[in-house]
């Protein structure tokens, strides 16, 4: 008998979380309302009492961000080209351009230390990606920040639970915006949060969520800004909630299966494991890099073919040809290239078992040996 297929990634939702979205859906009001209000305070509380607000996606969070950093045409933004395309696209979306700085082969985020000389007159922010919730150096990062007088959208939409010195990603920095989208290591199915800074009036930022719209008090409106269409819903709200109650069991969960990969993984196959972080990480995906040569898609498919679902998390992103059109050639970030040619996301959620990442071990070995 074949085994069950083992996807890369499987949302945890309990039986209470059901009943909640059942209860909402029952209600009569199921878009933003009482649900996104709570959901918006305990994220605040998460945050360590920092003003939160909700989206429908951690695209739009990003998008709005950089609108509220105020960031526009003629603006440069510093980000990696190792990230979802969604953090790159958001810049071209507000009228800027993105510069691209290669990652430290080793973290696989941004290589700090190049980040410096990549500033130009014209560059208005940075948006650091946590890969795989791994979490860029903050202290770095913000000393650099603060002395070219940068704004910083951090894109922490991998690495909700995740921590630096100690807090929790989201209690400190300028803007930090997260997703929930189903992969994401706490979910609302689709949906995202943006953590505010003090000087950013989190009115204005509930504006640029819904068209722009001003309400007075006695029912009069009017529009000031070009909002957009970006609110989440109370039923996407209720399934946060209950996801939040077990996100120190997710990723202590996580932690543990991240650690028996280390220790399962045959060190005889050439694997570049990535950073053994069990402090900080929230360890939303494991990724290897596979050895130089190697046929990934043979590989995807071998390992498909023993049941296991495995990833790419991502080709480079400057070579889409999106963004070859603006400029952008292979060779430019080879630390980026080579990660994403030879990357692989293997199964990593919290209900899986100890025996799962046995599995995927010694199917690796087959595949590769083979
Ligand atoms: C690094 C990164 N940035 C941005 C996003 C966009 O989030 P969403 O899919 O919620 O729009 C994602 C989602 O995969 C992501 O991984």
């Amino acid at each position: 008998m074949k085994p069950d297929f083992l996807p890369l990634t499987r949302p945890s939702i309990d039986e209470e979380t059901i009943a909640d979205v059942a209860a909402v859906l029952r209600s009569g009001w199921i878009t933003s309302g009482p649900k996104v209000l709570a959901f918006e305070t305990a994220l605040s509380d998460y945050c360590g009492g920092r003003p939160v607000r909700v989206f429908n996606s951690g695209t739009a969070t990003l998008e709005i961000a950089l609108r509220l950093a105020g960031v526009g045409a003629g603006d440069t933004v510093i980000t990696t080209p190792m990230t979802w395309v969604a953090t790159a696209n958001v810049i071209l979306e507000v009228g800027a351009l993105p510069i691209f700085v290669d990652v430290d082969p080793l973290t696989r985020n941004i290589d700090l230390a190049r980040l410096e000389s990549a500033i130009k007159p014209s560059t208005k922010a940075i948006i650091p990606v946590d890969l795989a919730g791994l979490p860029v150096d903050r202290d770095c990062l913000y000393a650099i920040a603060t002395k070219h007088q940068l704004r910083v959208v951090e894109d922490a939409a991998q690495s909700f639970g995740a921590s630096w010195n100690g807090q929790a990603i989201g209690r400190d920095g300028d803007f930090i915006s997260f997703s929930f989208h189903a992969n994401k290591n706490l979910t609302t199915a689709e949906g995202g949060a943006l953590v505010l800074p003090a000087d950013i009036d989190p009115a204005l930022c509930e504006r640029y969520r819904l068209q722009g719209v001003k309400r007075f008090p006695d029912g009069t409106m009017d529009v000031d800004v070009l909002g957009g269409k970006f609110n989440l819903t109370d039923v996407a709200a209720s399934i946060g909630l209950g996801q939040l109650k077990h996100l120190e069991a997710f990723t202590t969960r996580r932690r543990q299966l991240a650690r028996r990969y280390f220790d399962g993984i045959d060190p005889t196959l050439g694997l570049e494991l990535p950073p053994a972080d069990f402090t900080n990480s929230n360890w939303h995906m494991f990724q290897v890099l596979l050895p130089a040569g190697t046929n990934r898609v043979q590989v995807i498919a071998g390992m498909k073919e023993l049941g296991i679902g495995v990833g790419v998390h991502y080709p480079a992103l400057h070579l889409f040809a999106l963004y070859r059109g603006l400029g952008f050639k292979s060779g430019d970030f080879p630390n980026a290239e080579r990660i994403g040619e030879t990357t692989l996301t293997l199964p990593l959620f919290p209900a899986m078992a100890d025996a799962d990442v046995d599995r995927v071990g010694a199917a690796l070995s087959a595949v590769l040996v083979s």
